[in-house]
């Protein structure tokens, strides 16, 4: 995941779950909240991805985009399955869970993408804790986790990438 930021070569980061509806789009909304906040649009594109079908074309989950919306994150995705070709494209992919990461890793049959495929949770307070719980089956506090679990690590994220960036900001 290393290397220089520039505007002419922006950082290019997937956030990836199985949907594509609650913890992926709550990442990708997160991150760009906090990337807006610094002022540093030029320098990053955002996106997010499912490596399931089940719900293509959808926006995200109204839970997930309400917990979003009281801390002033608005949640644009719409949702689409994660495939062999984003992993050319980004420079980093994040998986939710180490079932998302084994789904990614399936499509990188030669292993050639393995540096740039992490868990999400590596960059969290307690990186021995791995999975982003998938909140779907339950009710708003599990929405609510999934939120700050993801907020913590996506500053700690966009921190570290931040010192990438070459040049006046
Ligand atoms: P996500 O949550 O992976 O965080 O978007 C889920 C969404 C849908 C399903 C499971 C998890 N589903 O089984 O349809």
């Amino acid at each position: 995941m290393k290397r220089t930021i520039t505007k002419e070569n922006p950082y290019k980061i997937c956030f990836v779950c199985l949907g594509n509806i609650c913890r992926s789009p709550t990442a990708e909304g997160i991150f760009q909240h906090l990337v807006n906040k610094r002022g540093l649009q030029p320098y990053f594109f955002v996106d997010s991805a499912g490596t399931s079908a089940y719900h293509i074309g959808e926006p995200a989950n109204s839970k997930s985009q309400w917990v979003a919306n009281q801390q002033g994150v608005k949640l644009h995705s719409k949702a689409r399955r994660f495939n062999a070709a984003d992993l050319e494209e980004f420079d980093l992919i994040l998986a939710m869970d180490s079932e998302n990461y084994t789904n990614i890793k399936r499509l990188d049959r030669d292993g050639l993408f393995t540096e740039k495929i992490k868990m999400m949770r590596e960059f969290g307070p307690q990186p021995d804790e791995m999975d982003v719980p998938d909140p779907y089956y339950g009710g708003m506090d599990g929405f609510q986790n999934v939120f700050d679990v993801l907020m913590r690590s996506s500053v700690n994220l966009l921190d570290e990438l931040e010192g990438m960036i070459e040049g006046e900001v």
